[in-house]
């Protein structure tokens, strides 16, 4: 299939154009690089064509479409940080719900009309009920979770009244990294849990904070749902091959197994020999508990079983990455 990729060089979108690519489809990045990394995507799909280009130029978008005689759009291209969404809420709208609309419109204009799009857990916001299925209420918390539902509920109204057939995939934590190394998180800032962590173990920083012991959890430190990012690629691809003009399906791409903050700090000191010194700083604002998926439905409708996502795995393949690449893709 030729299959455009928004945000394709980003994280899960760079993973995501190798396994289309080694499975044999035509990928074509679309990217405007406020974020994403060209050598990502030029590592991941071999040097194809990576357009540099904005969701929010519907045109540039509509011609890309026609022209390269796309069947299928997987739209990773978005914003993606609770802390940032709260501090510019607009932001995070302008970038995630009206570049999607964007994208919507070029696809309708371009009569494609197959998606899978980036969703999040974030848009159950702090569910009562544990694990987490596909049935609990959207009830985001925060401006980045509340855009990723908007584009939810968008798209649904397309599916019924257009004819658009799309997969939501709803992720829990991406973590890990190509097992080669090839590819990997590299975030500016970095914010996220495991690749600070790995930071302390290179040296690059002197100690991990850990925001909250007090939370109603085992240890009191937040307990997160880790999913490699190779078993998401592995969702899209299965996702692609399941799309249905007319139809739609959202489901949680998670491991179904819960990691607190501290467990990974005591396994990442295992994988990487280093100490890894720990300090109790406060709670982060807007950060959930608990949040643990139920991906029974993943495996039902996409086949879908992850297959990277042990603690074990997601460290290793991890550290391997931030060994090799001590200063993301910058230093290449
Ligand atoms: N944490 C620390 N210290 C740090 C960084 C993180 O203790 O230096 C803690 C956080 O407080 C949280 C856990 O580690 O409890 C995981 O934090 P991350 O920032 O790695 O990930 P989040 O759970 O905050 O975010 C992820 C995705 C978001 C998504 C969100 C939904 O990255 O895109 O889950 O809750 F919206």
């Amino acid at each position: 299939m030729k299959i455009l990729v928004t945000g394709a060089a980003g994280y899960i979108g760079s993973h995501t154009c190798r396994l289309l690519t080694d499975s044999g489809h035509q990928v074509y990045g679309y990217d405007n690089l406020s974020r994403g990394h060209r050598e990502a995507f030029s590592r991941a799909t071999g040097g194809r064509l990576l357009i540099e280009g904005d969701l929010l130029d519907t045109l540039q978008l509509k011609e890309a479409l026609q022209q390269l005689e796309i069947e299928a759009v997987v739209h990773f291209a978005a914003f993606g940080l609770v802390g940032e969404s709260v501090k510019n809420p607009e932001m995070y709208h302008r970038n995630n719900v009206e570049g999607s609309a964007s994208l919507l419109h070029a696809m309708h204009e371009a009569s494609v009309r197959l998606l899978v799009v980036s969703s999040t857990t974030a848009i159950y916001g702090e569910p009562k009920t544990m694990p987490i299925s596909e049935n609990s209420p959207a009830a985001p918390i925060n401006p980045y979770g509340q855009s990723k539902w908007d584009v939810e509920c968008l798209l649904q109204q397309a599916c019924e009244h257009n004819g658009l057939g799309f997969a939501a995939l709803r992720y829990f934590n991406a973590a890990g990294a190509a097992p080669d190394g090839m590819l990997g998180e590299d975030h500016r800032p970095e914010t996220h849990l495991i690749p600070i962590v790995l930071q302390v173990a290179l040296g690059q920083r002197d100690r991990i904070q850990i925001f909250g012991d007090d939370y109603p959890t085992p240890d009191g430190t937040c307990v997160r749902d880790y999913v490699h990012v190779n078993d998401l690629a592995d969702a899209h691809l299965k996702a692609v091959n399941t799309l249905t003009p007319g139809e739609s399906i959202q489901v949680n791409l998670g491991s179904g197994i819960g990691t607190s903050v501290l467990e990974i700090v005591k396994h990442a000191r295992h994988v990487t020999g280093h100490p890894i010194p720990a300090e109790m700083a406060g709670r982060r604002c807007g950060d959930p508990p608990l949040l643990i998926a139920d991906n029974s439905k993943a495996q039902t409708v996409l086949g879908w079983t992850p297959k990277y996502s042990s603690l074990d795995s997601i460290l290793t393949s991890a550290w391997r990455w931030h060994q090799k690449h001590p200063h993301g893709y910058q230093a290449t």
